[in-house]
C-alpha cells in the first residue's frame, strides 16, 4: 500500500509522515521524491517544518541544513546526517521503503 499520492505533494513543501514508528520527512522535488528522518540531528525539530530550496532543507529551530538526497548535515549547529529512506514511485503512488 502506497503512503502518499505523488499529486498531494507541493513541489518544495514537505510532509511528515509515521510508518513503522519512524517519523518521515517526505518533500517533492520535480518529479523526485526524497525521504529523510524527521527529527534534526542537532535537536528535537521537525525538519519537514523547514524550507527547502535547491535539494537542501533548512531546520526552523537553528538553522542547519540538510541535503534531501543524501541525510549530510551541511551546515553547522548539525554535524551528524539523518537517516534516508528509499522512495518508490508508480504512477500516483508514493511509497517509502523502510
Ligand atoms: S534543532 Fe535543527 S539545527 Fe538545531
Amino acid at each position: 500500500m502506497s503512503d502518499l499520492s505523488f499529486a498531494s505533494l507541493i513541489e518544495n513543501k514537505p510532509v511528515r509522515i509515521e510508518k513503522n514508528g519512524e517519523s518521515i520527512c517526505v518533500t517533492r522535488v520535480g518529479e523526485e521524491v526524497f525521504a529523510i528522518g524527521d527529527t534534526c540531528s542537532h535537536s528535537d525539530a521537525s525538519l519537514s517544518e523547514g524550507d527547502v530550496s535547491d535539494h537542501k532543507i533548512e531546520c526552523w529551530l537553528h538553522g542547519a541544513e540538510f541535503d534531501l538526497r543524501t541525510g549530510v548535515a551541511l551546515t553547522l549547529p548539525a554535524v551528524t546526517p539523518v537517516k534516508t529512506y528509499e522512495v518508490a514511485i508508480d504512477g500516483d503512488s508514493v511509497t517509502v521503503n523502510i
